[in-house]
């Protein structure tokens, strides 16, 4: 772990206009900078930045935050990596906390598996490249299939020499521990224990994570004895879970967020076939079928998969299956086949560059309606295949998350299946329910399944079910689930009002108070608002943050919030920090200096206005709970008192909504 004093060294030192200056071409406009978005494509600059908050904003794409999330957005850095990014810029040394013995063991043993790891790609490189039968094999072999080499370089591909001992005694020659040959699986242990190399006479496809660091290998035989495993791979170890790696995903992140999709292949061979032709948005799952890991991986940087098979009847098996579980995690699916058996090695060594690529741009349909398509084919006239195609198709649909996409799909197939919509809804509603009912008898609450515990845009509001209309889940009545949500959405947005006029202005005094009550307005807020739960758990948290400080009689930097290490902080912070009062572009220098001449001037009523909502808002909900509690009252004194708390809360109600309107001006 970073020291916090490290990362506060950082972050005073990491300037937003120099961070940013580095990968965005920034203009002066106003008090702030502008230039063109990083985040997303555009020709006339949205993205804002405030030298003075220490933000970006982009009001195209709705990114922003402080430096270190700039860095973490771009280069898809985690927290440290984002820090030890700008250490570096900055000339800043790390210091870490101190570690436990037990923790330092274990780091240091997976530094270790790294370190002999990283060996092993140099030793396979140099067999290749300076041995006379790495050349003579391994080379060949590559050049042979056409690999440039450049190619060969940027892949660190090597050669692993015809012995049963090469690699193990020349690492141990050179000081490395034999357990750790063997834990990485570059060795073998026999009964007798003795050790044997794992990799003889293959060439070497050395894997990456995702900075670049070796965590294992594929080796291809040269031969074509079917006996002889194509493939041998490395197992797992500590560093290596295959479950959570993609081959050539180091190469590709960059390509893959710029493009915004990524192409998925079947093996090594495709992943670099497809560099040579200058596509570097490609990864491959080795073989296997993808997992969630895997696939988590992937949607980082973009939402949007292609897979490319091989044309022959087993890819187009095999594209039909294994898509299930990209569609459940919400990515958009397209698929493309090859022609003939080609995969995109052969079919682009066959074509060249040019063909590939337009056939690539040409050739790319959404899964659905391929899946579609090809199952109807088969079918024919027979009615009962075609129902069978039908229930596949919809099995498909309802994986998928997001419900409008699920209702463009149920249009669009309704058409290309000549069935009704109608008729599709209430087949895709049987499917969802007795996959519930599965999940159910799995596991005790699945049964929420993916749709139901999806965040909803509307944040307390439950998702709606826009099919479903019979689901088995209780069911609040309409009006109240209404009615509730709507007023904690409004609460949630006076609380948000309060957040931002603390941060704005928290540290201003209050100059409507008698002179030597000019407390700062954060003060007032905190004072006026004791009362007051804050409901929403980031503006709560932030809120909680300056009472801590004001017992210390201060008031937290606005910084500390921008750069909170929790997210959802630092997000809502930027994003109220943003708001059109300070950094919009819509507003041009004249408009927006009035305008905060105008708040500014009315900062009264702005911070009246905000407490006085939320306490309304907090006597309605009272109200609301006595209404209920009356008609559940068995005797009548009970029933009397609660009437008398309702008078009083109904007149401070009335005292409220006066005050606002006379103090607040809107
Ligand atoms: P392929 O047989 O298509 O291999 O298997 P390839 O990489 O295209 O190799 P070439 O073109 O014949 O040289 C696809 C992927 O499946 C995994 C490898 O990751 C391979 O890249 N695989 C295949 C194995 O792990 N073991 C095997 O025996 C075969
Ligand atoms: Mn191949």
């Amino acid at each position: 772990m970073i020291k916090q004093e490290t990362i506060d060294r950082i972050l005073d030192a990491a300037r937003i206009e120099e961070v940013v200056g580095d990968f965005v071409d920034l203009k002066k406009r106003g008090s702030s900078l502008i230039g063109l978005c990083p985040f997303h494509n555009e020709k006339t600059p949205s993205f804002n930045v405030s030298v003075n908050k220490g933000i970006f904003k982009c009001f195209g794409c709705g990114q922003g935050g402080d430096a270190v999330h700039f860095i973490m957005e771009l280069e898809k850095y985690s927290y440290p990596e984002a820090l030890r990014y700008l250490a570096n810029k900055y000339n800043i040394e790390i210091e870490e906390t101190e570690q436990t013995a037990e923790q330092y063991a274990e780091k240091s043993h997976r530094e270790s598996l790294y370190i002999v790891s990283n060996w092993a790609g140099n030793f396979f490189r140099q067999s290749l490249w300076e041995t006379d039968e790495g050349q003579s094999v391994g080379l060949s072999y590559f050049r042979e299939r056409g690999y440039r080499d450049d190619i060969i370089n940027k892949f660190e591909l090597g050669y692993s020499p015809e012995s049963w001992d090469a690699l193990c005694l020349k690492a141990v020659e050179e000081g490395h521990q034999v357990d750790f040959l063997e834990e990485t699986g570059l060795a073998i242990k026999r009964d007798d224990g003795r050790v044997y190399d794992r990799f003889r006479a293959r060439v070497i496809f050395p894997i990456h994570n995702l900075t670049g660091r070796i965590l294992g290998f594929g080796g291809r035989t040269l031969k074509s004895d079917k006996k002889v495993p194509k493939y041998v791979n490395s197992p797992e170890s500590e560093i290596y879970h295959k479950s959570n790696v993609l081959y050539g995903l180091y190469l590709a992140k960059k390509a893959i967020s710029q493009e915004n999709i990524c192409y998925l292949v079947e093996g090594y061979a495709d992943v670099i076939a497809m560099h040579q032709v200058g596509i570097e948005n490609v990864v491959s799952s080795s073989g296997t079928s993808l997992t969630e890991g895997q696939i988590r991986l992937i949607s980082r940087y973009t939402k949007n998969v292609t897979i490319l098979y091989d044309g022959d009847e087993a890819g187009i098996k095999a594209s039909l299956r294994g898509t299930d579980m990209l569609l459940k995690e919400g990515m958009n699916v397209k698929v493309l086949l090859f022609p003939d058996g080609d995969d995109p090695d052969s079919y682009a060594k066959k074509v060249g560059t040019p063909a590939f690529r337009e056939y690539l741009t040409n050739n790319i349909q959404d899964f659905i309606f391929y899946k579609t398509k090809i199952l109807l084919r088969d079918a024919g006239n027979d009615p009962i295949k075609k129902a069978e195609v039908i229930h596949e198709v919809l099995e498909s649909i309802s994986l998928i998350p997001d419900e409008i996409k699920v209702s463009v799909f149920i249009r669009e197939c309704s058409t290309l299946l000549d069935v009704e919509e109608r008729a599709l809804i209430v087949e895709l509603n049987k499917l969802r329910r007795s996959a519930q009912k599965k999940t159910a008898t799995q596991g005790k609450d699945a049964s929420a399944g993916n749709r139901a515990t999806s965040p909803s845009p509307m944040g307390d509001m439950p998702p709606a079910d826009l099919f479903d209309d019979d689901a088995p889940a209780a069911r609040v009545p309409e009006e109240k689930k209404e009615g509730q949500s709507v007023s904690l959405a409004l609460k949630a947005l006076h609380e948000r009002e309060v957040v931002r006029l603390l941060l704005h202005y928290g540290e201003m005094p209050a100059t409507w108070l008698e002179a030597d009550q000019q407390y700062p307005i954060a003060i007032v807020l905190l004072v006026d608002l004791q009362d007051i739960v804050f409901e929403d758990p980031v503006c709560k948290k932030i809120v909680d943050i300056y009472l801590d400080y004001t017992e210390k009689e201060s008031l937290p930097p606005v910084r500390s919030f921008v750069s909170h290490e929790d997210r959802a902080v630092a997000d809502l912070a930027v994003s109220l920090l943003s708001s059109p009062y300070n950094l919009s572009p819509n507003w041009n220098d004249d408009k927006r200096n009035i305008y905060v001449a105008q708040e500014t001037d009315n900062l009264k009523s702005a911070v009246l206005g905000a407490v006085y909502r939320l306490k309304k808002q907090r006597v309605e909900k009272e109200m609301q709970t006595i209404r209920e509690e009356m008609r559940q009252v068995a005797t009548d004194d009970d029933l009397n008192l609660l009437l008398y708390k309702y008078q009083k809360l109904k007149q401070m109600e009335k005292d409220l909504a006066a005050y606002l309107g006379t103090v607040v001006v809107k």
